[in-house]
Parts: C-alpha cells; structure tokens; sequence
C-alpha cells in the first residue's frame, strides 16, 4: 500500500510586501535583499486572517481540484508554527468550518512542518486507518516578526498550501526521512509560549542568520545524499526537486549536490519570501498548476528549520 499525492492546493493574501516598499521601514535594499536571498516580495496576511483562513482556503482548492467534496476526507494533518489559537487546533478548526470527520490534529516543526504532517498522514494511509488525508502547511509568519530588524523582517511572508494523499496501489510516497537536532536551539527561535509565560508574540523570531545557513547547508547535503544511497538513484536521477524556500543560495547547493540544473528546481522564494511550512505544497502547486510537473514524475520534497529540525520526501507524481 502507498499513499500518493492527487491534487494540490494553495491561498496567498492579497497584500504584497516589495523590498521597496521595505526600504521605507528598516535600513535595507532591493540590492541587498534580492542579492543575499533572492526575494523581491513576499505576501502578508490581512489583521483579520489568521492561519486557519489561509489553510482552509488553499484545503478547499486541493478539494476541488480532485473532484472531491469533504466527506471522501478522513483525516487532517495541519503543519504550522503559527496556529491561530493553543486549541482548538488548526486542523480542528478548518475540519468544523469543512465538515470533514475523522481525526484532525496540528503539528509544530518550523519549516519542516509539511514533510512533517506528509511523513505522518502517509503512515495513517500506509498502516490503513486513513483512506485519504488533506495535509496542510499554513502560515502567518507576520505576525511573529520584528518589524524593526532588519535581519528578520526581510526574510518572511505568509501562506498557505495543501495536498490531498489518497491510498493508491501504484508507488506514490516511496521514501521518507526526518530529523531533528535541538542542539542549535539558540541559532533559531521564538520566545513566546504558554508554560513558559511570556505571551507576547510581537517581534519574537530571533535568528543567528549567518550561522543558520552554514548548518543549513551542511545538513541538506547529507539529507540529500542519504536520499540518493537509501534509493539507489545517481546525481541527475531526480526530475524535480521541490525544495523550502528560504533563501535562493541554500537551494542552488542542494541542487548542485542533486546534480540538478536549476530548471529543474521549483523556486517561488522570490515572490513568496520564506512561509516556513506553507512554502513546499506552495512551490508543489505553483509547479503542478504550470505544467512543469506531471505525473509520474520522480519529486524530491526537502526542508530545513527552526528547532533544528530537517526531512526529505521522495515521491513519484
Ligand atoms: N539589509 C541590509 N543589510 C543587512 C540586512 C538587511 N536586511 N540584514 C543584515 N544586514 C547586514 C548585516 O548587519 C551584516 O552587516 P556587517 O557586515 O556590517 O555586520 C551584513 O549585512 C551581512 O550579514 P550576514 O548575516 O552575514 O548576511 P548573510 O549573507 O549570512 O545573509 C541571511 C543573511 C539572508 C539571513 C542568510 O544568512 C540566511 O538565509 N540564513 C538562513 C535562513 C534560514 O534558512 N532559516 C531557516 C528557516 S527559518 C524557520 O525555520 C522559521
């Protein structure tokens, strides 16, 4: 039994945010921006939008688009770092306004939150308690931005995007892997949480930048030389890395370690900045919808982020 990938979905907010119109807010530039991480805008979510809405909205595209309606759902794994609420969950959330059954639940891993929520549906489908899953990656990165540091406020946008994972007779999900090392925890990290008291969300992502990118780096080459070895595939085998956008450098090494030209990476980093867990069924969807990526095609799905945590999944279309 495996799990594959039917349909895709995604929702950005209306508003865009240019490295212009940043220029106005922090001491930066296109220039430097565009340079150093390959955005030139990234989209913010409206004060009435919370994540659950973008997710929702990308869920009922991915619904659409397969022909389904929401009773053939029977599970909803959402990945977020930015849930609208403690509980009910975002998945809990979009489940009620759907009127989907079955379990609904949420999961926190940064920008690995969808490789995450895909890893974890797959084996509901594969060990038969789920027939088909709507996995979502949502974000509202926003409102966890210091708005005043230019380091951080340059990098991030919102989002949101979904698959639906149907059991399949025919290989769909054919390997995953996921990692985590809280070791780096400093490097990368928010402050505000419940046990700990400190609830205020304003301004609290704090990144080492400079440091993160040389782990990033390093730990997506291994991922991906795993994933060649674990398959038994060559550089070049791959037809589509679908990777997280976070910053334009960070894909080109890990293609060049794929033995991939960049035609044969999907990016949207830059129009759609860093979405942490929406940007991978984003950039699936951007790529689905477009044509580039059809079925039966060989997919690698990579991310790196906050905690740190990383995973990888290969997949044919
Ligand atoms: N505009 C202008 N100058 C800036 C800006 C800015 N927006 N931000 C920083 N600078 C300056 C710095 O102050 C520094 O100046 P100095 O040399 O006078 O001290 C200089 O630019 C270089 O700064 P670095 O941090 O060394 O720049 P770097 O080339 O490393 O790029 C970046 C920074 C883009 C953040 C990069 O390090 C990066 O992409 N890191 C990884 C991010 C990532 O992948 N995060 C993981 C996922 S996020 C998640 O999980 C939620």
């Amino acid at each position: 039994m495996y799990a594959r990938i039917i349909s895709t979905g995604k929702y950005l907010p209306k508003k865009i945010l240019t490295n212009s119109e940043l220029e106005k807010i922090v001491d930066t530039s296109d220039e430097w921006i565009l340079s150093r991480t390959g955005i030139e805008s990234r989209h913010i979510a409206a004060d009435d939008e919370f994540t659950s809405h973008l997710a929702e909205k990308a869920a009922n595209i991915a619904l659409k688009t397969a022909g389904l309606n929401s009773n053939d759902i029977d599970l909803v794994v959402v990945g977020t770092c930015t849930p609208d609420r403690m509980f009910p969950n975002v998945a809990c959330l979009i489940q009620e306004r759907m009127g989907i059954k079955g379990p609904a639940f949420s999961l926190e891993a940064a920008c690995s939150g969808f490789v995450y929520a895909l890893t974890v549906a797959d084996q509901f489908i594969c060990a038969g308690k789920a027939k088909r899953a709507l996995v979502i990656g949502a974000e509202t990165m926003s409102r966890l931005i210091d708005w005043t540091d230019r380091e951080t406020c340059v990098l991030f946008g919102d989002g949101a995007g979904a698959v639906i994972l149907e059991a399949s007779e025919e290989p769909g999900l054919i390997f995953s892997d996921l990692g985590a090392d809280g070791q780096h925890r400093k490097l990368l990290y928010t402050d505000t949480g419940l046990s700990n008291m400190r609830s205020s969300v304003d301004g609290d992502l704090k990144m080492k930048g400079n440091e993160v990118f040389k782990v990033a780096v390093r730990t997506l080459e291994q991922m991906v030389d795993k994933v060649l070895k674990d398959n038994q595939l060559e550089q070049g085998d791959i037809d589509w890395l679908v990777p997280h956008q976070a910053n334009l450098r960070i894909i080109s090494a890990t293609a060049k370690r794929l033995g991939l030209p960049m035609e044969r990476v999907v990016v949207t980093v830059n129009k759609h900045g860093n979405t942490s867990a929406a940007s991978i069924p984003m950039a699936l969807d951007t790529a689905v919808k477009d044509g580039r990526i059809k079925n039966g095609d060989l997919i690698l799905l990579e991310a790196f982020g906050g905690g740190f945590t990383w995973g990888s999944c290969l997949l044919k279309f």
